[in-house]
């Protein structure tokens, strides 16, 4: 209250007027970009980055781990920093359709620096991008990605200090990298990880985990097998019991949860018997929409029609595509060779936020993370939204 009391009260109101006035006299010249933060920011949330495959782990035919580095012939000189848990997505053409996957970065946040990002990526069956990758990608192959994205990642401000991650098939890349961070002493947590494979033979980074548990303490990996039994394993799921085995008994954890999507429907229930506050569980995206049927609040009507007209402003250009209402929209248009913004594709990072002219659409409420105002002024994300009707849309141009 004292220090309220000296505030000069007259030169207060007369604020306004002197800013407005130092407005006025301002120079119209624009800010220099070149400021070294402007550079600096740049440098660490560069919009593309252009890399090039310099070498290729093989696990087997349907799982390679890909070593990146900067394609410096396309003005990429460095690789940006990232934290442990970040992903970036790929943006490739394949046939005509063109498209982004997004792949968490499998490798240390210091390999970055030294110039170097590994991605892991698992066969989806029938999975246009990961299919391309595997079959066709070798070393030398160039590629286009986004700079780090994602929210995945420890914070010691909001997260436990001991984290239990719960992982299942590639969905260990992003603790891979964490693991490492911790050993190499850029994060300050401790990793009890808990991670799901069908048999030993399907375990990644088995020998590169077991390297790291030697080089610090606060690193434990239990690896857990539904399809085999073995001495040293456990057998079985991932559940609530294997978390209170393995999780601390008198402090407080967070869980970080990675994996296929049936995963998360099964530890969903489970983590419920843990009475956890939600503040203590996090989880990657959960992935991208597919049949919309899977939707409980997916509309029942028969006058859905099978195919509709899709209205699409990009770039300037005006271009009608025809398009399934069994689809999302961003798959629609990629299908038709209409390079849209995305990156997460679950409808998390909203880069693919777009304008509804008119029509109607269907977004399922568990994938819905737009604001109360998109909501309002009919913004939609592309990702995750389906057409019902004729749509007119107003698509923002890629920035990759
Ligand atoms: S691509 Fe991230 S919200 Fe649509």
């Amino acid at each position: 209250m004292s220090e309220l009391k000296t505030i000069n009260r007259f030169r207060f109101l007369k604020l306004n007027q002197e800013r407005q006035k130092a407005i006025e006299q301002a120079s119209t010249k624009p800010v220099n970009p070149g400021y070294p933060v402007g550079q600096l920011a740049k440098k660490l949330h560069p919009q593309v980055q252009h890399v090039k495959i310099s070498a290729i782990k093989e696990w087997d035919q349907n799982c390679k781990t890909f070593t990146l580095v900067p394609d410096e012939t396309r003005a990429t000189p460095n690789l940006a920093f990232f934290q442990a848990g970040a992903y970036i997505s790929v943006r490739l053409q394949v046939g005509q359709t063109i498209l982004t996957r997004p792949y968490s970065l499998s490798s240390s946040p210091r390999q970055a620096l030294a110039g170097q990002y590994q991605i892991t990526v698992k066969r989806v069956p029938k999975g246009l991008a990961s299919n391309y990758l595997l079959d066709h990608c070798s070393v030398g192959t160039q590629l286009t990605v986004s700079g780090p994205l994602g929210n995945f990642t420890y914070l010691p401000i909001r997260d436990a200090h001991t984290v239990v991650g719960i992982a299942g098939g590639s969905g260990i890349t992003p603790f891979y990298s964490l693991a490492q961070a911790i050993a190499d002493g850029d994060e300050d947590c401790r990793l009890i990880l808990l991670y799901g494979s069908r048999t030993v033979d399907d375990i990644l980074f088995r020998q590169e985990f077991q390297e790291l548990e030697k080089r610090s303490d606060r690193l434990q990996v239990v690896n857990v097998l539904s399809d085999e039994e073995r001495p040293g394993y456990e057998h079985g799921f991932i559940s609530a019991d294997l978390v209170k085995k393995y999780a601390p008994q008198k402090e407080d954890y967070s869980i970080f949860m990675c994996g296929p999507q049936g995963m998360y429907q099964f530890m969903d229930k489970e983590l419920q018997k843990l009475h956890l506050a939600k503040k203590w569980l996090r989880q990657e995206v959960q992935g991208e929409a597919h049949d919309p049927h899977a939707f409980s609040d997916y509309p029942n009507q028969a006058n859905i029609p099978a195919t509709v007209h899709i209205n699409v402003d990009i770039n300037g250009e005006h271009k009608t595509i025809t398009a399934s209402s069994q689809q999302t929209i961003l798959q629609s248009l990629e299908k038709n060779g209409i390079a849209a913004p995305a990156h997460c594709r679950s409808g998390e990072c909203g880069w693919c936020h777009s304008h509804l002219v008119s029509g109607k659409v269907f977004c399922p409420l568990q994938m819905d993370h737009r604001r109360a105002a998109d909501q309002e002024f009919h913004y939609i994300y592309l990702c995750c939204t389906y057409p019902l009707s004729d749509l007119t849309i107003q698509v923002p141009q890629p920035e990759m």
